[in-house]
């Protein structure tokens, strides 16, 4: 703070209305603070004329390895098809699925690697789309809540979260079911404790926890065509 103020006031000094500022008692010498910024201004202005081919050799037009700051080609795979986009780099995976591409069923809730309403799979691995930039997907296979149910029949995931009332608002239903199969896909005879510590990366806020684990349970179970267990 205290140099903020000392910078303050150093720069607030010699502005219009300051009575016996340092410039008026420069200017009484024949060179005002005032002279010497307009020229300093002038030397600084002159620096930007600088032959074109001189300016180009000092500031490349493309840095190695540096993407953007505006759109580029962007390539996803997800469920399984060839998406080409335009994309600022800066755009995670997520706002590419929901503004650019239209898949909203993965959610924005935190935005920030928190909730896991955003949950798709990557390379067989739940991620926060959140936090993973678009750019970054790309050569990976993605794989969203509507890929769950490409002919309107349900994954058996999605079905044993129905059957089970595994949701109430149902906003974080999406993430948690990506979660459920990344991690059956992985566990396909999982313990109720084992279900549990893998869903630890996603919240519900309405307290489904119950119905979600037995969803998890019964959804391995008829994937692997036993009996559930709990
Ligand atoms: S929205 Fe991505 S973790 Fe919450
Ligand atoms: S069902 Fe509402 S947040 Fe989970």
């Amino acid at each position: 703070m205290a140099d903020q103020d000392d910078l303050h006031h150093s720069t607030g000094s010699g502005e219009p209305g300051d009575d016996n500022s340092a410039s008026d008692r420069e200017s009484s010498k024949g060179f005002s603070r005032r002279q010497f910024i307009k020229g300093t201004g002038l030397a600084v202005s002159a620096s930007v004329f600088v032959p074109d081919g001189l300016l180009k050799a000092a500031m490349p037009e493309e840095t190695p390895g540096v993407s953007g700051p505006g759109e580029v080609p962007v390539r996803l795979r997800i469920n399984g098809r060839e998406h080409q986009l335009r994309l600022e780099p800066r755009v995670t995976l997520l706002d590419a699925l929901r503004n650019r591409l239209d898949m909203t069923g993965a959610k924005k809730v935190c935005d920030r690697a928190t909730c896991g309403a955003c949950t798709v799979i990557m390379d067989g691995h739940p991620v926060y789309s959140c936090t993973v930039l678009a750019i970054d997907a790309q050569g990976k296979s993605i794989e969203t809540i509507e890929g769950l149910a490409p002919e309107g029949k349900l994954h058996p995931v999605s079905q044993a979260f129905v059957d089970n009332d595994a949701q109430q608002c149902g906003f974080c239903t999406p993430g948690f079911v990506m979660a459920v199969k990344a991690f059956l896909d992985k566990h396909p005879h999982p313990t109720y404790d084992e279900v549990r510590a893998s869903l630890g990366g996603n919240l519900c806020r309405c307290g489904t926890y119950m119905g979600i684990r037995k969803a998890a349970l019964e959804a391995a179970a008829k994937m692997a065509g036993k009996g559930g267990r709990l």
